[in-house]
């Protein structure tokens, strides 16, 4: 008589190999080729993630297998740029999928985590209000004096131009102060974000540090929605376990960006007073919070009080992809490093005479000002072309976007029919690799490509996704981009740059955002060293 014990031992591993030799075998989608253990279980998707190394490991997948790829049981990946715009096309059905339903807060979901369609187009028309463009340019001058306050904390970490001659300074002869130039750019992202969002700066950049370990908690926050997006179902035994909430460090309530959304709303009670237009800052500025809160008064049915804190609260936490965006600017190659294109003839071009005299123009604060004309790419064309090139190569998001079939009747891709409910993904760092569209040098990071012909240019333009695409495209790409068109010419205007470890590349992490670590410069003032 077998015991019990011996029983189960039995039955579990049967039922377990059963389960996946059936979901090998009996799936519609058993003819693609992928991974082994892809085919039976997301066991490869939830390794990937755990390694974060997502981004190479989809490459290293499309290398191997081909276009389409089976990822999971019920998952493929495509490597098509145009399979990748109709599956993210608006009003095509394709729908998100449970993996952003771990995302925080679950049960008042904001703009990013809204998998009810329908939900989701109600509080993003909110949203779009304070994301605009006008919006960011009545709020650009509060990003111009974060930049400051960024520049003059970078000038403590400066080499005395009358201790080190030019010469030294490129030969590292002379002990020089290190800026961890990824970190200082984090706290000033976050410190923007506080700006445009709660009429605030959180203090990092006055602070120096991860004030709380704030950035640190949601850099790990994102590794667990990445990880445990793979198998959402998981999520229930773990963050929304009742019993997270006894321990502090698992409470997301203890987060000071959290804390501070708080302060924020309780600040503005009665919310009549930002109808009002006067703002709780006292400085007639309308931020994210005044404008929601607005949108909330409007109509208070569709866009509700818990939605006002969520969304205001949500475009913090989607800051790491800006700052990503930021660091990405550093690529593989030196002679492709941004930043070092200040040393170069390249450099020149770059920083072009209007971009340097800016301000001595006086047109800091004019509506059409330079860098929204830059951002049109009217001004400096190299930086801009310097900037896609980055985008595309390094696409802050390292997952998969992944979108069901539609319901009822599933859908045709390229002659092969994905029944409903099907998981269809594509990944920016395939994507934007793709030959075709990009040129037979995709893999190399060369701006030229995309001053060369105004053609190409723009088929090239139309099939890069670093900020999505159609109803759910980034809501966040304005500031995003402001953010970036003017922190980086001006860095790139007012400092010389030197890696302190040329040869070693930087770490990039993929959690859901690929994190890189390790951009540690010396830094001079442009023209000051002897
Ligand atoms: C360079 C910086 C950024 C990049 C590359 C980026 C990229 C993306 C991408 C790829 C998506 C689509 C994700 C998906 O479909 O699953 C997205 C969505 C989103 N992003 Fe960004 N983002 C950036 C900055 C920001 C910022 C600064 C904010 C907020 C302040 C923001 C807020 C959002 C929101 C709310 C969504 C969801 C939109 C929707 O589903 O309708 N993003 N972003």
């Amino acid at each position: 008589m077998i015991s019990i014990v011996t029983y189960w031992a039995i039955l579990v591993p049967v039922f377990i190999l059963t389960r996946m030799v059936y979901r090998r075998y009996a799936s519609p989608l058993r003819s693609i080729p992928g991974p082994f253990l892809a085919s039976c279980s997301r066991l490869w998707k939830v390794r990937s993630t755990v390694q974060e190394n997502t981004h190479w490991d989809h490459l290293e997948l499309h290398r191997k297998y081909g276009p389409v790829v089976r990822i999971a049981p019920n998952e493929v990946s495509f490597s098509s740029p145009q399979v990748a715009r109709n599956l993210l096309s608006a009003g095509k059905r394709f729908y998100k999928t449970d993996f952003y339903s771990v995302f925080p807060p679950p049960e008042n979901p904001d703009i990013f985590t809204e998998i009810r369609e329908e939900v989701h187009a109600m509080k993003k028309k909110v949203a779009n209000v304070p994301y605009s463009m006008a919006a960011m340019r009545q709020l650009s001058p509060f990003i111009d004096d974060t930049i400051e306050f960024l520049v003059s904390r970078m000038d403590g970490f400066c080499t005395d131009p009358t201790t080190v001659s030019k010469e030294d300074f490129y030969n590292w002869k002379k002990p020089q102060p290190i800026l961890d130039l990824g970190n200082w750019l984090h706290y000033f992202a976050f410190d923007v974000l506080g700006e445009v969002a709660f009429g605030r700066s959180f203090g990092f950049l006055a602070a120096g540090l991860d004030k709380e370990d704030a950035i640190r908690t949601i850099d790990n926050s994102q590794k667990y929605n990445g990880i445990i997006g793979q198998v959402p179902e998981f999520d229930r035994f773990l963050r929304r376990n009742p019993l997270c909430k006894f321990v502090p460090s698992l409470d997301p309530g203890n987060n000071l960006i959290t804390r501070i959304a708080k302060e924020e709303m309780a600040k503005r009670r009665p919310f009549e007073v930002e109808r009002e237009g006067k703002g709780a800052g006292g400085d007639g500025r309308e931020d994210l919070m005044a404008s929601l809160i607005k949108g909330h008064l409007k109509d208070p049915q569709k866009f509700h009080e818990g939605d006002i804190f969520a969304v205001a609260h949500g475009a913090i936490t989607k800051t790491n992809k800006l700052l990503t965006q930021l660091r990405g600017l550093r690529l593989n190659s030196l002679d492709n490093a941004i930043l070092l294109l200040a040393r170069t003839d390249r450099a020149t071009r770059l920083l072009a005479p209007e971009i340097r005299n800016r301000r001595r123009r006086g047109r800091r604060h004019d509506p059409g000002h330079w860098e929204h004309r830059m951002a049109a790419g009217a001004e400096s064309p190299y930086f801009q072309a310097c900037l896609k090139e980055a985008m595309r190569l390094r696409p802050a998001v390292g997952l998969n976007i992944t979108r069901y079939a539609p319901s009822p009747d599933g859908v045709e891709i390229d002659g092969r029919h994905y029944p409903a409910g099907t998981r269809l993904a594509v990944n920016g760092w395939v994507l934007h690799r793709d030959t075709e569209v990009f040129g037979q040098d995709a893999e190399f990071f060369r701006p030229e490509r995309w001053l060369e012909d105004e053609e190409n240019a723009r088929v090239m333009e139309r099939y890069m996704f670093q900020f999505g695409g159609g109803a759910h495209v980034c809501i966040g790409r304005n500031l995003a981009l402001l953010e970036i068109n003017k922190v980086c010419p001006r860095l790139l205007r007012d400092f010389d740059f030197q890696l302190v470890n040329p040869t070693c590349e930087l770490k990039a992490k993929a959690t859901f955002f690929v994190v890189q670590e390790g951009l540690e410069v010396y830094i001079s003032r442009r023209g000051a060293t002897a």
